[in-house]
Protein backbone atom coordinates (compact mmCIF):
# COMPACT_ATOMS: atom_id res chain seq x y z
CA UNK A 1 0.00 0.00 0.00
CA UNK A 2 1.54 3.45 -0.85
CA UNK A 3 1.70 5.29 2.12
CA UNK A 4 0.01 8.67 2.55
CA UNK A 5 2.46 11.94 4.34
CA UNK A 6 0.69 11.51 7.73
CA UNK A 7 1.47 7.43 7.77
CA UNK A 8 4.94 5.78 8.57
CA UNK A 9 6.19 2.48 9.95
CA UNK A 10 7.23 2.26 13.18
CA UNK A 11 8.35 -0.17 16.10
CA UNK A 12 7.13 -3.06 12.94
CA UNK A 13 3.53 -1.05 13.15
CA UNK A 14 2.03 1.53 10.99
CA UNK A 15 1.25 4.71 12.49
CA UNK A 16 -1.17 7.60 11.82
CA UNK A 17 0.47 11.46 13.00
CA UNK A 18 2.14 9.06 15.61
CA UNK A 19 -0.52 7.64 16.37
CA UNK A 20 -1.12 3.73 16.61
CA UNK A 21 -4.01 2.69 14.69
CA UNK A 22 -4.39 -0.53 17.54
CA UNK A 23 -5.02 2.00 19.89
CA UNK A 24 -7.34 4.01 18.12
CA UNK A 25 -9.09 0.44 16.96
CA UNK A 26 -9.00 -0.29 21.44
CA UNK A 27 -10.61 3.28 22.10
CA UNK A 28 -13.21 3.38 18.85
CA UNK A 29 -13.99 0.24 17.88
CA UNK A 30 -14.20 -1.08 14.67
CA UNK A 31 -15.04 -0.95 11.67
CA UNK A 32 -13.90 2.87 11.69
CA UNK A 33 -13.63 5.67 9.61
CA UNK A 34 -10.20 7.71 10.37
CA UNK A 35 -10.02 11.25 8.50
CA UNK A 36 -6.71 13.10 8.35
CA UNK A 37 -7.51 17.02 9.40
CA UNK A 38 -4.37 17.89 8.51
CA UNK A 39 -3.96 16.87 5.08
CA UNK A 40 -7.64 18.05 4.42
CA UNK A 41 -6.72 21.63 5.10
CA UNK A 42 -3.42 21.60 3.18
CA UNK A 43 -5.02 20.35 0.04
CA UNK A 44 -7.74 23.36 0.85
CA UNK A 45 -4.97 25.90 0.75
CA UNK A 46 -3.07 24.41 -2.00
CA UNK A 47 -6.00 24.76 -4.30
CA UNK A 48 -7.16 28.00 -3.55
CA UNK A 49 -3.87 29.50 -3.56
CA UNK A 50 -3.29 27.62 -6.99
CA UNK A 51 -6.15 29.51 -8.41
CA UNK A 52 -5.46 33.18 -7.31
CA UNK A 53 -5.16 35.13 -10.38
CA UNK A 54 -5.10 39.08 -11.27
CA UNK A 55 -7.63 38.27 -14.04
CA UNK A 56 -10.95 37.33 -12.73
CA UNK A 57 -11.93 36.57 -9.06
CA UNK A 58 -11.79 32.40 -8.30
CA UNK A 59 -13.35 30.09 -5.97
CA UNK A 60 -12.75 26.85 -5.00
CA UNK A 61 -16.23 24.90 -4.14
CA UNK A 62 -16.01 21.76 -2.05
CA UNK A 63 -18.60 19.14 -3.69
CA UNK A 64 -19.76 18.19 -0.74
CA UNK A 65 -21.63 15.16 -1.64
CA UNK A 66 -17.96 13.53 -1.48
CA UNK A 67 -17.75 13.69 2.25
CA UNK A 68 -20.24 15.91 4.71
CA UNK A 69 -20.49 15.74 8.47
CA UNK A 70 -20.79 18.43 11.07
CA UNK A 71 -17.21 18.06 11.26
CA UNK A 72 -16.77 18.71 7.85
CA UNK A 73 -19.30 21.20 7.21
CA UNK A 74 -17.02 23.19 9.83
CA UNK A 75 -14.20 23.03 8.46
CA UNK A 76 -15.75 23.87 5.04
CA UNK A 77 -16.77 27.18 6.82
CA UNK A 78 -13.59 27.57 8.59
CA UNK A 79 -11.43 27.20 6.00
CA UNK A 80 -13.45 29.57 3.97
CA UNK A 81 -14.10 27.46 0.86
CA UNK A 82 -17.61 27.40 -0.96
CA UNK A 83 -20.40 24.73 -0.79
CA UNK A 84 -21.56 22.58 -3.72
CA UNK A 85 -24.23 21.31 -2.87
CA UNK A 86 -27.02 18.85 -4.17
CA UNK A 87 -30.06 18.59 -1.64
CA UNK A 88 -31.92 20.74 0.83
CA UNK A 89 -29.75 18.06 3.24
CA UNK A 90 -26.90 19.59 2.18
CA UNK A 91 -27.65 22.83 2.34
CA UNK A 92 -29.23 22.11 5.31
CA UNK A 93 -26.13 20.62 7.15
CA UNK A 94 -23.75 23.49 5.40
CA UNK A 95 -25.84 26.01 7.18
CA UNK A 96 -26.15 24.65 10.81
CA UNK A 97 -22.43 24.38 10.77
CA UNK A 98 -21.42 27.53 9.86
CA UNK A 99 -20.90 27.69 6.32
CA UNK A 100 -21.83 30.95 4.32
CA UNK A 101 -24.82 29.71 2.16
CA UNK A 102 -24.07 33.30 0.04
CA UNK A 103 -21.29 30.56 -0.86
CA UNK A 104 -23.10 27.65 -2.01
CA UNK A 105 -23.79 26.23 -5.89
CA UNK A 106 -26.90 24.17 -5.88
CA UNK A 107 -26.66 21.81 -8.27
CA UNK A 108 -28.99 18.55 -8.99
CA UNK A 109 -31.73 17.31 -12.03
CA UNK A 110 -34.76 17.74 -10.42
CA UNK A 111 -34.10 19.51 -7.36
CA UNK A 112 -37.84 19.51 -5.65
CA UNK A 113 -40.41 22.87 -5.42
CA UNK A 114 -39.39 22.57 -1.27
CA UNK A 115 -35.74 22.42 -1.65
CA UNK A 116 -35.42 25.13 -4.45
CA UNK A 117 -37.93 27.59 -2.12
CA UNK A 118 -35.58 26.08 0.84
CA UNK A 119 -32.05 27.18 -0.71
CA UNK A 120 -34.03 30.82 -2.14
CA UNK A 121 -35.22 31.38 1.45
CA UNK A 122 -32.44 30.85 3.25
CA UNK A 123 -30.00 32.75 1.09
CA UNK A 124 -27.91 30.29 -0.96
CA UNK A 125 -26.02 32.47 -3.53
CA UNK A 126 -26.63 30.31 -6.88
CA UNK A 127 -28.33 27.75 -8.28
CA UNK A 128 -26.76 25.84 -11.15
CA UNK A 129 -29.86 25.27 -13.36
CA UNK A 130 -29.73 21.93 -14.88
CA UNK A 131 -32.80 21.65 -17.43
CA UNK A 132 -35.09 24.16 -19.34
CA UNK A 133 -38.22 22.90 -17.07
CA UNK A 134 -36.25 24.06 -14.12
CA UNK A 135 -35.81 27.69 -15.39
CA UNK A 136 -39.64 27.95 -14.82
CA UNK A 137 -39.91 26.46 -11.51
CA UNK A 138 -36.90 28.72 -10.30
CA UNK A 139 -38.33 31.63 -12.03
CA UNK A 140 -41.64 31.01 -10.34
CA UNK A 141 -40.27 30.36 -6.74
CA UNK A 142 -37.90 33.19 -6.69
CA UNK A 143 -40.92 35.58 -7.68
CA UNK A 144 -43.22 34.15 -4.76
CA UNK A 145 -40.22 34.51 -1.94
CA UNK A 146 -39.81 38.02 -3.69
CA UNK A 147 -36.26 37.58 -4.27
CA UNK A 148 -33.84 38.11 -7.28
CA UNK A 149 -32.07 34.54 -7.46
CA UNK A 150 -28.59 34.32 -9.03
CA UNK A 151 -28.24 31.27 -11.28
CA UNK A 152 -26.06 29.31 -13.88
CA UNK A 153 -26.95 26.99 -16.70
CA UNK A 154 -25.34 23.40 -16.16
CA UNK A 155 -24.40 22.47 -20.08
CA UNK A 156 -23.56 19.01 -21.32
CA UNK A 157 -20.45 20.26 -23.91
CA UNK A 158 -20.08 16.67 -25.19
CA UNK A 159 -17.25 15.86 -24.26
CA UNK A 160 -16.33 12.43 -23.30
CA UNK A 161 -14.09 11.85 -20.43
CA UNK A 162 -12.51 8.08 -20.13
CA UNK A 163 -13.85 6.72 -16.85
CA UNK A 164 -16.38 4.50 -15.77
CA UNK A 165 -19.61 4.60 -17.48
CA UNK A 166 -21.79 5.27 -14.15
CA UNK A 167 -19.71 8.51 -13.41
CA UNK A 168 -19.41 10.25 -16.89
CA UNK A 169 -21.78 13.01 -16.57
CA UNK A 170 -21.13 14.47 -20.00
CA UNK A 171 -21.84 12.47 -23.15
CA UNK A 172 -24.99 13.30 -25.17
CA UNK A 173 -27.38 11.35 -23.59
CA UNK A 174 -26.54 12.43 -20.07
CA UNK A 175 -29.37 12.71 -17.59
CA UNK A 176 -27.95 16.32 -16.15
CA UNK A 177 -27.86 19.77 -18.59
CA UNK A 178 -28.69 20.99 -21.23
CA UNK A 179 -26.54 19.84 -24.33
CA UNK A 180 -24.66 22.62 -26.28
CA UNK A 181 -25.80 20.64 -29.48
CA UNK A 182 -29.83 21.05 -28.67
CA UNK A 183 -31.64 22.74 -31.31
CA UNK A 184 -33.53 24.63 -28.28
CA UNK A 185 -29.96 25.61 -26.34
CA UNK A 186 -30.60 29.25 -27.41
CA UNK A 187 -34.19 29.90 -26.81
CA UNK A 188 -33.65 28.01 -23.36
CA UNK A 189 -30.92 30.82 -22.88
CA UNK A 190 -32.63 33.60 -23.79
CA UNK A 191 -35.12 33.00 -21.48
CA UNK A 192 -32.88 32.53 -18.35
CA UNK A 193 -31.42 35.26 -19.37
CA UNK A 194 -35.20 37.84 -19.44
CA UNK A 195 -36.41 35.46 -16.72
CA UNK A 196 -37.91 38.30 -14.34
CA UNK A 197 -36.76 36.73 -11.13
CA UNK A 198 -33.88 35.55 -12.31
CA UNK A 199 -29.75 37.01 -12.36
CA UNK A 200 -28.44 34.90 -14.99
CA UNK A 201 -24.42 34.83 -14.41
CA UNK A 202 -23.20 32.27 -17.09
CA UNK A 203 -22.67 28.02 -17.45
CA UNK A 204 -21.65 25.05 -15.15
CA UNK A 205 -19.85 22.27 -16.61
CA UNK A 206 -19.18 18.85 -14.54
CA UNK A 207 -17.43 16.16 -17.36
CA UNK A 208 -17.01 13.50 -14.97
CA UNK A 209 -15.52 12.28 -12.19
CA UNK A 210 -11.93 10.34 -11.60
CA UNK A 211 -10.70 11.94 -14.48
CA UNK A 212 -6.68 11.37 -15.88
CA UNK A 213 -6.50 13.20 -18.70
CA UNK A 214 -5.75 17.38 -18.32
CA UNK A 215 -6.73 17.26 -21.60
CA UNK A 216 -10.36 16.99 -21.26
CA UNK A 217 -10.31 19.84 -18.85
CA UNK A 218 -9.00 21.89 -21.31
CA UNK A 219 -10.82 20.62 -24.19
CA UNK A 220 -14.08 21.47 -22.05
CA UNK A 221 -12.70 25.11 -21.35
CA UNK A 222 -12.56 25.64 -25.08
CA UNK A 223 -15.80 24.42 -25.97
CA UNK A 224 -17.64 26.33 -22.71
CA UNK A 225 -15.36 29.34 -23.69
CA UNK A 226 -16.22 29.19 -27.72
CA UNK A 227 -19.70 28.20 -26.67
CA UNK A 228 -19.93 31.82 -24.46
CA UNK A 229 -18.59 33.72 -27.11
CA UNK A 230 -21.32 32.34 -30.04
CA UNK A 231 -23.95 33.09 -26.90
CA UNK A 232 -22.36 36.46 -26.44
CA UNK A 233 -22.16 37.54 -30.05
CA UNK A 234 -25.74 35.60 -31.63
CA UNK A 235 -27.49 36.84 -28.23
CA UNK A 236 -26.07 39.56 -26.84
CA UNK A 237 -26.02 37.97 -23.53
CA UNK A 238 -23.40 38.74 -21.55
CA UNK A 239 -21.65 35.21 -19.69
CA UNK A 240 -19.62 36.58 -16.33
CA UNK A 241 -19.03 33.50 -14.45
CA UNK A 242 -18.34 29.85 -15.67
CA UNK A 243 -17.82 26.63 -13.29
CA UNK A 244 -15.73 24.29 -14.51
CA UNK A 245 -16.89 21.47 -12.38
CA UNK A 246 -14.90 18.81 -10.40
CA UNK A 247 -13.75 15.45 -11.67
CA UNK A 248 -9.86 15.60 -10.70
CA UNK A 249 -8.36 12.04 -10.67
CA UNK A 250 -7.28 10.38 -7.52
CA UNK A 251 -4.41 7.31 -6.57
CA UNK A 252 -6.23 4.49 -5.01
CA UNK A 253 -3.99 1.55 -6.88
CA UNK A 254 -0.50 1.96 -8.69
CA UNK A 255 -2.79 1.63 -11.99
CA UNK A 256 -3.99 5.24 -11.27
CA UNK A 257 -1.79 7.87 -12.20
CA UNK A 258 -3.19 10.82 -11.30
CA UNK A 259 -1.86 14.68 -12.63
CA UNK A 260 -1.04 17.06 -9.63
CA UNK A 261 -4.03 19.49 -9.27
CA UNK A 262 -2.12 22.60 -7.74
CA UNK A 263 0.59 21.95 -10.63
CA UNK A 264 -2.35 21.44 -12.96
CA UNK A 265 -4.83 24.20 -11.52
CA UNK A 266 -2.33 27.80 -12.34
CA UNK A 267 -2.11 26.51 -16.04
CA UNK A 268 -5.72 25.83 -16.15
CA UNK A 269 -6.41 29.37 -14.97
CA UNK A 270 -3.91 30.88 -17.78
CA UNK A 271 -5.81 28.83 -20.40
CA UNK A 272 -8.79 29.79 -19.50
CA UNK A 273 -7.94 33.65 -19.67
CA UNK A 274 -6.05 33.49 -22.66
CA UNK A 275 -8.88 31.62 -24.48
CA UNK A 276 -11.47 34.41 -22.74
CA UNK A 277 -9.46 37.48 -24.15
CA UNK A 278 -9.13 35.85 -27.98
CA UNK A 279 -12.94 35.38 -27.65
CA UNK A 280 -13.18 38.89 -25.79
CA UNK A 281 -15.51 37.48 -22.91
CA UNK A 282 -15.07 39.53 -20.03
CA UNK A 283 -15.20 36.80 -17.23
CA UNK A 284 -15.63 37.99 -13.90
CA UNK A 285 -15.30 34.72 -11.99
CA UNK A 286 -14.05 31.56 -12.64
CA UNK A 287 -15.30 28.44 -10.21
CA UNK A 288 -13.88 24.54 -9.80
CA UNK A 289 -15.53 22.01 -7.46
CA UNK A 290 -13.76 18.96 -6.88
CA UNK A 291 -14.51 16.73 -3.89
CA UNK A 292 -12.78 13.54 -4.51
CA UNK A 293 -9.42 15.24 -4.85
CA UNK A 294 -9.67 17.41 -1.79
CA UNK A 295 -11.20 14.19 0.57
CA UNK A 296 -10.09 10.93 -0.80
CA UNK A 297 -6.81 10.76 0.35
CA UNK A 298 -7.65 11.75 3.99
CA UNK A 299 -9.89 9.13 4.72
CA UNK A 300 -9.19 5.85 5.30
CA UNK A 301 -11.05 2.54 6.82
CA UNK A 302 -9.87 0.35 9.94
CA UNK A 303 -11.15 -3.02 9.52
CA UNK A 304 -10.75 -6.11 12.12
CA UNK A 305 -9.81 -9.61 10.67
CA UNK A 306 -12.48 -12.17 11.36
CA UNK A 307 -12.95 -15.92 9.84
CA UNK A 308 -10.64 -17.01 7.21
CA UNK A 309 -11.10 -19.53 4.93
CA UNK A 310 -9.94 -21.89 1.69
CA UNK A 311 -12.54 -22.54 -0.79
CA UNK A 312 -12.48 -25.82 -2.60
CA UNK A 313 -11.54 -23.59 -5.57
CA UNK A 314 -8.55 -22.59 -3.86
CA UNK A 315 -9.27 -18.85 -3.32
CA UNK A 316 -8.16 -17.61 0.22
CA UNK A 317 -10.62 -15.49 1.52
CA UNK A 318 -10.71 -13.14 4.44
CA UNK A 319 -13.64 -11.57 5.96
CA UNK A 320 -13.75 -8.36 7.88
CA UNK A 321 -16.12 -6.41 9.89
CA UNK A 322 -17.24 -3.84 7.66
CA UNK A 323 -18.70 -4.49 4.89
CA UNK A 324 -20.34 -2.75 1.16
CA UNK A 325 -22.34 -0.78 3.83
CA UNK A 326 -19.14 1.25 4.76
CA UNK A 327 -18.05 1.00 1.02
CA UNK A 328 -20.11 0.49 -2.00
CA UNK A 329 -17.86 1.74 -4.05
CA UNK A 330 -16.07 -1.95 -5.22
CA UNK A 331 -19.16 -3.71 -5.56
CA UNK A 332 -20.51 -0.53 -7.72
CA UNK A 333 -17.72 0.78 -9.71
CA UNK A 334 -15.25 -2.38 -9.86
CA UNK A 335 -13.35 -0.10 -7.66
CA UNK A 336 -9.44 -0.92 -6.79
CA UNK A 337 -8.09 -0.31 -3.20
CA UNK A 338 -4.98 -1.06 -1.58
CA UNK A 339 -4.59 -2.31 2.35
CA UNK A 340 -2.02 -2.87 4.48
CA UNK A 341 -1.81 -5.09 7.63
CA UNK A 342 -1.35 -2.43 10.59
CA UNK A 343 0.29 -5.02 13.07
CA UNK A 344 2.26 -6.36 10.61
CA UNK A 345 3.66 -3.93 8.60
CA UNK A 346 7.32 -5.14 8.03
CA UNK A 347 6.14 -8.76 7.89
CA UNK A 348 6.64 -10.27 3.86
CA UNK A 349 3.49 -9.89 1.67
CA UNK A 350 3.16 -14.11 0.95
CA UNK A 351 -0.35 -14.50 0.15
CA UNK A 352 -2.79 -13.90 -2.01
CA UNK A 353 -6.00 -13.28 -0.36
CA UNK A 354 -9.85 -11.68 -1.22
CA UNK A 355 -10.92 -9.31 1.46
CA UNK A 356 -14.58 -9.90 1.89
CA UNK A 357 -17.31 -7.95 3.70
CA UNK A 358 -19.60 -9.82 6.02
CA UNK A 359 -22.79 -8.62 4.04
CA UNK A 360 -25.46 -11.18 2.54
CA UNK A 361 -24.18 -10.81 -1.25
CA UNK A 362 -21.38 -12.68 -3.24
CA UNK A 363 -20.52 -9.28 -4.68
CA UNK A 364 -19.33 -7.96 -1.39
CA UNK A 365 -15.62 -8.35 -1.75
CA UNK A 366 -13.71 -4.75 -0.87
CA UNK A 367 -10.43 -6.48 -2.84
CA UNK A 368 -9.67 -9.12 -4.73
CA UNK A 369 -6.63 -10.93 -5.16
CA UNK A 370 -3.87 -8.48 -2.73
CA UNK A 371 -0.66 -9.94 -1.74
CA UNK A 372 -0.63 -9.07 2.61
CA UNK A 373 1.01 -11.23 4.92
CA UNK A 374 -0.31 -14.43 6.25
CA UNK A 375 -3.18 -13.25 8.32
CA UNK A 376 -4.56 -14.10 11.50
CA UNK A 377 -7.87 -13.81 13.06
CA UNK A 378 -7.92 -10.07 15.45
CA UNK A 379 -5.04 -8.76 12.57
CA UNK A 380 -6.35 -4.62 11.84
CA UNK A 381 -6.35 -3.86 8.12
CA UNK A 382 -6.44 -0.42 6.81
CA UNK A 383 -7.66 0.42 3.09
CA UNK A 384 -6.69 3.72 1.96
CA UNK A 385 -8.05 6.18 0.30
CA UNK A 386 -11.73 6.02 1.52
CA UNK A 387 -12.72 9.54 2.46
CA UNK A 388 -14.59 10.03 -0.64
CA UNK A 389 -18.01 8.10 -1.11
CA UNK A 390 -17.59 5.77 1.35
CA UNK A 391 -19.55 7.65 4.35
CA UNK A 392 -21.54 9.32 2.51
CA UNK A 393 -22.93 6.31 0.24
CA UNK A 394 -23.21 3.91 3.65
CA UNK A 395 -26.05 2.19 3.98
CA UNK A 396 -27.92 -0.16 7.00
CA UNK A 397 -28.09 -3.08 4.29
CA UNK A 398 -28.70 -6.60 6.85
CA UNK A 399 -29.14 -3.78 9.88
CA UNK A 400 -25.63 -3.25 9.48
CA UNK A 401 -25.06 -0.26 11.79
CA UNK A 402 -22.73 2.17 10.19
CA UNK A 403 -18.99 2.65 11.68
CA UNK A 404 -17.81 5.51 13.42
CA UNK A 405 -15.72 8.69 12.08
CA UNK A 406 -13.22 9.84 14.12
CA UNK A 407 -10.75 12.99 12.84
CA UNK A 408 -6.87 12.93 13.61
CA UNK A 409 -4.91 16.39 13.65
CA UNK A 410 -1.35 16.19 14.99
CA UNK A 411 -1.51 15.12 18.61
CA UNK A 412 -5.05 15.18 19.01
CA UNK A 413 -7.99 12.77 17.60
CA UNK A 414 -11.42 13.13 18.41
CA UNK A 415 -14.81 11.10 17.14
CA UNK A 416 -16.85 13.17 14.83
CA UNK A 417 -19.64 10.67 14.19
CA UNK A 418 -20.35 8.25 16.81
CA UNK A 419 -21.02 4.43 16.01
CA UNK A 420 -24.70 3.82 14.84
CA UNK A 421 -26.70 1.90 17.64
CA UNK A 422 -29.41 -0.79 17.03
CA UNK A 423 -31.70 1.35 18.39
CA UNK A 424 -30.89 4.65 15.92
CA UNK A 425 -31.88 2.47 13.01
CA UNK A 426 -35.36 1.69 13.99
CA UNK A 427 -35.70 5.61 15.30
CA UNK A 428 -38.27 6.93 12.00
CA UNK A 429 -40.15 3.42 12.22
CA UNK A 430 -43.37 2.58 13.65
N1 LIG B 1 -19.68 18.77 -9.52
C1 LIG B 1 -20.71 18.05 -10.00
C2 LIG B 1 -21.79 18.73 -10.70
C3 LIG B 1 -20.73 16.66 -9.81
O1 LIG B 1 -21.73 15.96 -10.30
C4 LIG B 1 -19.69 16.03 -9.10
C5 LIG B 1 -19.69 14.60 -8.86
C6 LIG B 1 -18.64 16.84 -8.60
C7 LIG B 1 -18.68 18.21 -8.84
C8 LIG B 1 -17.48 16.28 -7.83
O2 LIG B 1 -16.74 15.37 -8.57
P1 LIG B 1 -15.36 14.79 -7.98
O3 LIG B 1 -14.38 15.93 -7.90
O4 LIG B 1 -15.66 14.23 -6.66
O5 LIG B 1 -14.96 13.76 -8.96
N2 LIG B 1 -20.06 8.09 -6.36
C9 LIG B 1 -19.08 8.12 -7.44
C10 LIG B 1 -18.76 9.51 -7.87
C11 LIG B 1 -19.99 10.29 -8.29
C12 LIG B 1 -19.64 11.68 -8.68
C13 LIG B 1 -20.88 12.48 -8.86
N3 LIG B 1 -20.65 13.85 -9.19
C14 LIG B 1 -17.82 7.38 -6.97
O6 LIG B 1 -17.82 6.87 -5.85
O7 LIG B 1 -16.86 7.26 -7.70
Amino acid sequence: MRLEKYQNVQDGRLKHAGHDYLELAETYGTPLYIFDEASFRERVKGYQQAMETPYFETEVLYASKALLTKAIARLISELGIGQDVVSAGEIFTGIHNGVNPEKMYFHGNNKLNQEIRYAIENNVGTIVIDNRMEVERVNQIAGEVGKKQRVLLRLNPGVEAHTHEYIMTANLDSKFGESVFDEAIDTVIQRLATAENLNFAGFHSHIGSQIFEEASFYKAATELLTFSAAVQNKLGIKIEEINFGGGFGVYYTETDQPFNVVDFLPNFIEHVHAEAVKLEINLKKVTIEPGRSLVNASGSTLYEIGDLKHTAGGKDYAFIDGSMNDNIRPALYQAKYEAMVVNKAEFPAEKTYTIAGKACESGDKIIENIELPELTTGDLLLVNGTGAYNYSMASNYNRIPRPAMIHVIEDKHYLTVKRESFEEMMMREI
